[in-house]
């Protein structure tokens, strides 16, 4: 059995792991809080590893207001790239893997072709811009580390465009959604299964980064569409253009990610989004 921190314990992604761990008593999943881990003191982790030593890190940490980032750049930095070198350096003492996670907001170009994760990045947002360069950080690392870079994500849990949704639907009878940005959802439920089932294969690090996501790419409109259509709401959906919605920080228009490494290397077959957007909303309504 491998004892595993998983960080950032409280936040959408975080949760997910922790409604999924008893379904895999492999593992010995020890779960943290910024409050008793902050990822951006060296001592926290010392503290922690002393009182429960563990021998890999699934780091679901992050500064993820994308919007606020314009503002908060060096809060951002701090915690998604310096608040890694802390995880590195910890875990390059102590012979510790790294499981991290980035974003599609890494990339944006004019060809519209799902992107392979060897694909040149050009992050648009100061976010984006941190996040890249925590990825960077740890693919330079000695441990054993992989970077999974994911889109959209959604769940039962924290802040999502699902639950944005949802809420709105309930008070008004029409909402406005983007049409002109396209990438491919993430059930995060579906993506803390795979992570905790594939760890521990062995050609599980052979790759620095991979790509993860629910089959299909769509707009935010569409994605809107099908939530309303399953909640079986009766508010209205319309499509406008990003200059319709202007929004503080600039998303790629085109973020489609091409998940073929992480299906044929740990072999797997992601789900359709709309299977799992189902299955999220049975959970929402049952939770
Ligand atoms: N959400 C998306 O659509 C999306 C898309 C692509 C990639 N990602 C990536 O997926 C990962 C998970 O995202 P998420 O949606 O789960 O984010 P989230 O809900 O914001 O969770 C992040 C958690 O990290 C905590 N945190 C912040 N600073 C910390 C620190 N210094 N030390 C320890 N914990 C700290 C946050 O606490 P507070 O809330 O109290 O600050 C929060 O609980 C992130 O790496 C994100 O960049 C997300």
């Amino acid at each position: 059995m491998s004892s595993i921190l998983i960080t950032g314990a409280e936040g959408q992604l975080g949760q997910c792991f922790q409604a999924v761990a008893k379904e895999f008593t492999k593992h010995n999943l020890f779960f943290v809080s910024k409050k008793t881990l902050d990822i951006t003191k060296a001592e926290s982790l010392e503290k922690v590893y002393h009182q429960h030593p563990f021998e890999g890190i699934i780091n679901c940490a992050a500064y993820s207001k994308v919007d606020q980032a314009e503002i908060e750049i060096e809060k951002a930095h701090e915690i998604n790239e310096f608040g890694i070198q802390n995880l590195v350096t910890f875990a390059e003492q102590k012979d510790l893997f790294i499981i991290h996670f980035s974003t599609d907001y890494v990339f944006d170009i004019e060809e519209r072709m799902p992107f392979k994760e060897e694909h040149a990045t050009n992050p648009l947002n100061q976010y984006a811009q941190s996040k890249l360069a925590g990825e960077k950080v740890l693919s330079k690392s000695k441990c054993s580390h992989t970077t999974f870079r994911i889109s959209w994500l959604f769940s039962p849990f924290g802040n999502n465009f699902v639950k944005t949704i949802l809420k709105l639907s309930n008070s008004k009878e029409e909402i406005q959604v983007v049409n002109d940005q396209f990438g491919r959802p993430t059930y995060g439920i579906d993506l803390a299964r795979i992570v905790l089932e594939k760890l521990t294969l062995a050609n599980f690090f052979d790759f620095d980064c991979y790509h993860y996501a629910n089959e299909g790419a769509i707009s935010w409109f569409e994605f809107a569409t099908k939530i309303i259509d399953f909640s079986e709401s009766v508010c209205k959906v319309t499509p406008c253009s990003t200059s319709e919605y202007p929004t503080r920080a600039v998303r790629p228009s085109y973020s489609v990610l091409d998940t073929g490494r992480v299906e044929n290397h740990l072999s797997l077959s992601p789900s359709p989004w709309e299977n799992a957007l189902q299955r999220c909303l049975k959970r929402i309504h049952y939770k």
